[in-house]
């Protein structure tokens, strides 16, 4: 395994170089991949083996839109694609890819097809660390790893397709067969990860429910309601406002900090953008590091896991879902975003 070096902290991460596909294929030549559940990250992880030799099927529940997808995508039932648990019977991996709630749900079904020497893999560290709470206990005698691609399914088939690789945090929680490192690095590879670094389950999870509540999508729309508010109760128009606090990052600015990081942007724009975020960056940071505080503290104790088995597990989940989502939709500033998004010179 390679140690790379991060801003001065080494870490293990597996490269494509050192454990090319050939050496996937080879580890997996006698395993039967089941990949149970076909939503969001089950057709990338399905297709991306497939389409890298590996013998996969596919467990779903019939009568649902996500079986006719698989069977769109080239799944053939009674071949490649089985009721969730004839492929559970079938699998020596078994990939549970349900909904994080219907993991809880099913397990006891789950459970029953372990037989010792197979394998259970999770593309989350959830159900395995607030075990306590999902009931999730694998028997002794089976491995039990992850490898959780950090994006969406669609994502890591749209890169498999264009050559690339999404890239994937690992990591091995119980290794009875003592090839666990081995199998578990060869889906790495074979679901079309880039890179993969390695990491525990707590971890993999902490950081994941920290970071979807924070920059990633909780943080980064409480920040943009707060600064819109504010334009706008000082009079500036809804599509000025919503210009300078969405548009220019995510179509200007943003993409260029993927490129090039964020002292470049900086020494990139005008010299009066530049003195303002160099004085205010510091500001905002200590704002609002006592709420990330919060949020971490959450996280760890389980609260925010808690809270997420109890509202995605009740029947009315999807109403409320879609009340909530409204809510943002109909705002002002979303609303506005959608015009101004219309205007794109791209989308006329
Ligand atoms: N979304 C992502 O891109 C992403 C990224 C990284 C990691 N992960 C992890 O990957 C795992 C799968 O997530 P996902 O987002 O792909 O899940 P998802 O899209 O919500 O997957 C739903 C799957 O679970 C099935 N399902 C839901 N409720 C069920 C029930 N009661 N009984 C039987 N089947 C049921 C669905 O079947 P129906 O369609 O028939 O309802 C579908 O096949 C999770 O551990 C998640 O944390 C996801």
């Amino acid at each position: 395994m390679a140690k790379l070096n991060f801003g001065g902290v080494e870490e293990n991460v597996v490269t494509r170089e050192e454990f090319p596909l050939k050496k996937a294929q080879e580890v997996l030549k006698d395993e039967v991949v089941a990949v149970i559940g076909y939503g969001v990250q089950g057709p990338g992880q399905a297709l991306n083996q497939k389409d890298n030799g590996i013998n996969v099927i596919v467990g779903q529940r019939k009568n649902s839109k996500s079986w006719d997808k698989a069977v769109a995508d080239g799944f053939v039932p009674g071949e490649t694609l089985f009721e969730i648990e004839e492929a559970l019977e079938k699998g020596t991996i078994i990939c549970y890819l349900l909904s994080d709630a219907a993991q809880i749900e099913y397990w006891p079904k789950v459970k029953q097809h372990l037989t010792p020497g197979k394998a259970l893999y999770f593309s989350h560290g959830f159900g395995i660390t607030f075990n306590e709470r999902t009931g999730i206990v694998p028997p002794a005698d089976v491995d039990v790893f992850l490898v959780a691609p950090k994006g969406s399914g669609t994502s890591l088939r749209r890169m498999f397709l264009q050559n690339r690789g999404l890239n994937s945090s690992f990591a091995v929680y119980q290794d009875a067969t003592g090839k666990a490192r081995e199998r578990v690095t060869a889906l790495g590879i074979a679901i079309g990860s880039g890179y993969l670094f390695e990491t525990d389950f707590k971890k993999e999870v902490y950081s994941d429910l920290a970071g979807e509540r924070g920059t990633l999508m909780g943080a980064v729309q409480g920040i943009f309601a707060a600064q819109y508010d504010v334009l706008r109760k000082n009079g500036h128009s809804p599509s000025e406002a919503f210009n300078e606090t969405v548009e220019e990052l995510t179509q200007s600015l943003m993409p260029l900090v993927a490129e090039n990081g964020m002292d470049w942007m900086y020494a990139n724009c005008s010299t009066t953008a530049q003195r303002g975020a160099l004085d205010w960056w510091k500001r905002f940071r200590d704002a609002t590091s006592p709420l990330f505080e919060e949020l971490y503290d959450n996280v760890a104790k389980g609260n925010e896991a808690q809270r997420s088995i109890d509202s995605n597990s009740k029947p009315d989940y999807r109403e409320k879902l879609e009340a909530e989502l409204t809510e943002l939709r109909e705002s002002e500033m979303w609303k506005a975003g959608k015009t101004v998004r219309s205007l794109r010179p791209e989308n006329n």
